[in-house]
């Protein structure tokens, strides 16, 4: 990083520091960007996974209704479309970034954490309060009663496998595009967003809703919206401060000066 560079950093991680230090109830937003030094590519924009692979039809899910034995196939195929992003996810650990916000929860200061990351992880690293908006990569989930089951345990010789408990049809818990987000974690998200005073948004492009939506209703109450992203988003014209750096190397320094900030 360049010295001015590195000094507006600086500058915008004490002033981020000094905002959510006074915070009631402070809420982390992450997405993809958050994952990327852990070698996960982010969706959008340079080395995105869509701009490699092309943005994925928007009736995944129905796609997905319509053949689930066919689609669990595909999902298990060596040669699957998804297969390179499957390894990827398996091989990757967390960041500074991501123990940057389990350091937070337990010092009792991040009350809810409220990832779009299927990868898993912010529970590596030690985050419990966590809301996966989109899923976790590697849970299956039914599809009628909603209850969760690791993925790894469920037997695969015959497809679509089916839910122990009311035997309805298991998709992986990632949501496909066209998918309701299934209510009992959009209810925690909107929980934890609708308390919040002061959210830490980091590595979202905040192009995808609902996640999207929430900083800018904070934002709406009066809250504030702390952006840790390295380029410009729609956020950044709302946002109170917007640290340009990567969220590897920002949130360790954040959280280490929000929890002397806050004498811990
Ligand atoms: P995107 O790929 O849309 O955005 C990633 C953001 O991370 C961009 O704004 C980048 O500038 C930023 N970024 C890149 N490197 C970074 C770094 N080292 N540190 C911090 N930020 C960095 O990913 P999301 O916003 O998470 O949904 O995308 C939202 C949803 O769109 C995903 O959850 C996924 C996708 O379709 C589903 O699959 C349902």
């Amino acid at each position: 990083m360049a010295e001015d560079a590195a000094t507006r950093v600086s500058a915008g991680i004490e002033r981020a520091a000094t905002i959510s230090a006074r915070a009631q109830y402070l809420v982390a937003l992450t997405g993809a960007g958050m994952s990327v030094e852990s070698g996960i590519p982010p969706f959008r924009g340079p080395g995105g996974l869509w701009t490699k692979y092309g943005e994925p039809p928007m009736n995944g899910y129905q796609r997905f209704l319509a053949d689930p034995a066919q689609a669990w196939r595909e999902r298990l195929s060596p040669q699957g479309p998804m297969r390179e992003l499957w390894e990827t996810l398996h091989a990757a650990q967390p960041n500074p970034g991501h123990h940057a916000l389990a350091r937070l929860e337990s010092a009792g200061i991040l009350r809810c954490l409220i990832t779009q990351n299927v990868d898993n992880l912010h529970r590596l690293a030690g985050s419990q309060a966590i809301a996966e908006i989109h899923g976790n990569y590697m849970l299956v989930r039914c599809i009628e009663c909603s209850r969760r089951f690791a993925g790894d345990e469920i037997p695969l010789e015959a497809l679509p496998p089916r839910c122990p408990h009311c035997q309805g049809i298991l998709k992986n818990d990632s949501v496909f595009f066209g998918e309701p987000i299934p209510t009992d974690v959009l209810g925690r998200c909107f929980d934890a967003a609708e308390q919040c005073d002061c959210m830490i948004v980091a590595g979202t492009s905040a192009t995808v809703y609902p996640a999207a939506q929430f900083p800018f209703d904070v934002r709406q109450r009066g809250g504030d919206v702390i952006e840790i992203n390295p380029y410009a988003t729609e956020l950044t014209p709302i946002a109170s401060v917007s640290v340009h750096g990567p969220a590897a190397v920002v949130l360790p320094e954040l959280a280490m000066r929000i929890i002397q900030l806050r004498g811990m």
